[in-house]
C-alpha cells in the first residue's frame, strides 16, 4: 500500500486555503448540525443564487435532443431556446457526449473572438482561443507551457487567489510574490514590483511570467488603466509573459468605474511583444456556473510554432467538457433585445449584479465599523479582505521577532480567530495566511455571497465575536 513518503513531494507541499482545515471543520460541524454561513469561497450557487434560465434551457435541449420534439416542448421552451439548441446541434452534431476538437468547438471560439471585438473595439483570432474546464484549467496550462524548470519563478501577488501558489508548488518552480499595495486600493506598485523581481534575480530565480488578478480576489480591488499600463511596460522590461486573471470581469460595483481587458490596454499601448494570456471563466460574474467548469482563455503575441505546442499540451487531455464549452457560448452570445428570453435573461442578470452591487456594500461598511477591523469597501469581485487587529499577550515582544516568525506568529493568530469565529458562529471565513498578506498584519477574506439576510447578520454577529474574542485573549 502507498504511504506518504510515496506522494509527489510538490502535491504535499502545495497549499489551497479555500478548502483547508477550516472548511474541513465548517462540514464536520454541519454534519452535527450548527447551521454554517459558507463564506469562505466564491462558489455563488451553492449560496442560493439561482441559475440563469436561459442557460439551463439550452443544456436541457441540447442534453436530451428528443424532447425538442415532444409537443409539450414548446409549452415549456421559448421559441429561441429550442432554435439556439438546434442551431447549436446544426454547429456541433456529434453532440454534447463526443469529443471536440482540442482547441474547443470552432463557432464557439468564433463567438468569444466576437465578444471579445465588442467588449474592447480590438481585432481578436479565434485561432489563439482555447476553451478550458473553468479558468482553473487555462491557469494549469499556461505554467505547464512556460515553467521549463525549478529555477524558473513567476510573480504571483500578495495576497493571491491561491491557484497560483499551489499550481506552482505542484510544477515544482518557484513563486516570487509582490505585495499589493493596501493603501492604494490595492493596486500594483512599480517599486514593490521592481524590488521583488530584483530580489529574486539575486537569488538566481529566473522570472518568466506575471500574474495578475483583476477585478481582484481576495481584494475586490479594480485596477486603473494607468496602473495596467506600468505592468504591461514592466512585463516588457524584463521580458516576462503577462498572465491576466479576468474572469471577474463582470463583477464590478462602484459607479465610475469600468473594468479594462489587458488585451485592450496592450493593444492602446500599440504593445506587440509582450506574451498575453487572458483567462475567462462561466463561474463568476453573474452566471455563477462554477459546477459547470467552463471557461476560455486567449493568447496574444505567441509565434506560432509555441502556440502549436499549446494545442499539443491541450490535446494530451483531449478536450474541455462540452456543457463547459456550451455554457462558454451562452455567456458571449447571450439572448438579444427582441428574442423572447431577452426580457428574463436581462432581469435575471440584472438582480443578480445589483444584489451582489448591494450586499459589497452594506458588509464592506458594515466591517469597517467595527472597531478594530477594515477594509475597503469591495469595488470588484466577490469578497472583503478584510484586515483586523488583535492585542499581544503580555509576554509577546513582536519587536524581537524575525520577519519569518512575525508572519508565522500572525498566520497563527489569524488561522486560531478564523476557527473561532467559526465555532462560535458558524461564520466560515478563510484566514489572510491562506492568501499571504504583509508581515505584521492579519486578515480574513469573506465573500459576498450569501443572501441578503445572512449579510445583515454576519455584520452583527462579526462585531459581537470580535468584540469577545479581543477581550478573551488579551491576557
Ligand atoms: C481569481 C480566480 N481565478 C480563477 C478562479 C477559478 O475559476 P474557475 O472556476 O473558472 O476554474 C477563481 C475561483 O474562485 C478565482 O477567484
Amino acid at each position: 500500500m502507498m504511504t506518504i513518503k510515496d506522494v509527489n513531494p510538490n502535491l504535499i507541499k502545495a497549499q489551497y486555503a479555500v478548502r483547508g482545515k477550516i472548511v474541513d471543520r465548517a462540514q464536520e460541524l454541519e454534519a452535527k448540525g450548527k447551521r454554517i454561513i459558507y463564506c469562505n469561497i466564491g462558489n455563488p450557487q451553492a449560496l442560493k443564487q439561482k441559475p440563469v434560465t436561459f442557460i439551463r434551457q439550452v443544456l436541457s435541449c441540447l442534453e436530451y435532443p428528443d424532447m425538442m420534439n415532444m409537443p409539450e416542448a414548446k409549452k415549456i421552451f421559448p421559441a429561441d431556446v429550442i432554435a439556439r439548441a438546434k442551431m447549436i446541434m446544426e454547429k456541433n452534431p456529434t453532440g454534447t457526449g463526443a469529443y471536440t476538437v482540442s482547441s474547443g468547438i470552432a463557432f464557439i471560439r468564433k463567438a468569444i473572438a466576437e465578444f471579445i471585438e465588442n467588449r474592447d473595439g480590438i481585432p481578436a483570432d479565434m485561432n489563439k482561443i482555447v476553451l478550458t474546464d473553468g479558468a482553473s484549467k487555462g491557469v494549469q496550462a499556461a505554467l505547464t507551457l512556460i515553467l521549463k524548470n525549478e529555477n524558473d519563478g513567476v510573480m504571483i501577488p500578495i495576497p493571491q487567489y491561491p491557484l497560483y501558489s499551489a499550481a506552482l508548488a505542484l510544477y515544482g518552480a518557484k513563486q516570487i510574490g509582490y505585495f499589493l499595495d493596501e493603501s492604494n486600493s490595492w493596486q500594483l506598485n512599480e517599486k514593490i514590483l521592481e524590488d521583488s523581481i530584483k530580489e529574486a534575480k539575486g537569488k538566481g530565480i529566473n522570472p518568466v511570467a506575471i500574474a495578475v488578478i483583476n477585478p481582484g480576489n481576495p481584494t475586490g480591488a479594480v485596477l486603473s488603466k494607468d496602473n495596467m499600463e506600468m505592468i504591461i511596460r514592466f512585463a516588457k522590461k524584463y521580458n516576462i509573459v503577462l498572465l491576466a486573471d479576468e474572469v471577474y470581469q463582470e463583477n464590478v460595483y462602484l459607479e465610475g468605474i469600468k473594468f479594462v481587458s489587458f488585451a485592450k490596454a496592450m493593444h492602446d499601448m500599440n504593445e506587440k511583444e509582450v506574451t498575453l494570456f487572458s483567462f475567462h471563466s462561466v463561474s463568476k460574474g453573474f452566471l455563477g456556473e462554477c459546477g459547470h467548469r467552463g471557461g476560455y482563455f486567449e493568447v496574444r503575441n505567441m509565434s506560432p510554432e509555441v502556440y502549436g505546442q499549446l494545442i499539443k499540451l491541450q490535446s494530451i487531455s483531449l478536450c474541455s467538457n462540452v456543457d463547459g464549452q456550451i455554457v462558454t457560448y451562452l455567456m458571449v452570445d447571450p439572448p438579444k433585445p427582441g428574442d423572447e428570453s431577452y426580457e428574463l435573461y436581462k432581469k435575471e442578470k440584472d438582480t443578480i449584479l445589483s444584489e451582489l452591487k448591494y450586499k459589497s456594500r452594506v458588509l464592506g461598511e458594515g466591517l469597517n465599523k467595527i472597531n478594530g477591523m477594515s477594509c475597503d469597501v469591495p469595488h470588484g469581485a466577490m469578497y472583503a479582505f478584510v484586515k483586523f487587529e488583535l492585542p499581544h499577550k503580555k509576554d509577546v515582544d513582536v519587536s524581537k521577532m524575525t520577519v519569518d516568525e512575525l508572519y508565522a506568529y500572525d498566520a497563527k493568530r489569524d488561522f486560531d480567530y478564523c476557527l473561532a469565529l467559526l465555532e462560535e458562529t458558524g461564520i466560515c471565513v478563510v484566514p489572510g495566511s491562506g492568501f499571504g498578506q504583509m508581515p505584521g498584519t492579519m486578515h480574513f477574506r469573506t465573500t459576498i455571497l450569501p443572501p441578503r439576510e445572512d449579510i445583515l447578520n454576519l455584520v452583527e454577529k462579526m462585531k459581537k465575536f470580535h468584540e469577545e474574542y479581543t477581550k478573551k485573549i488579551a491576557v
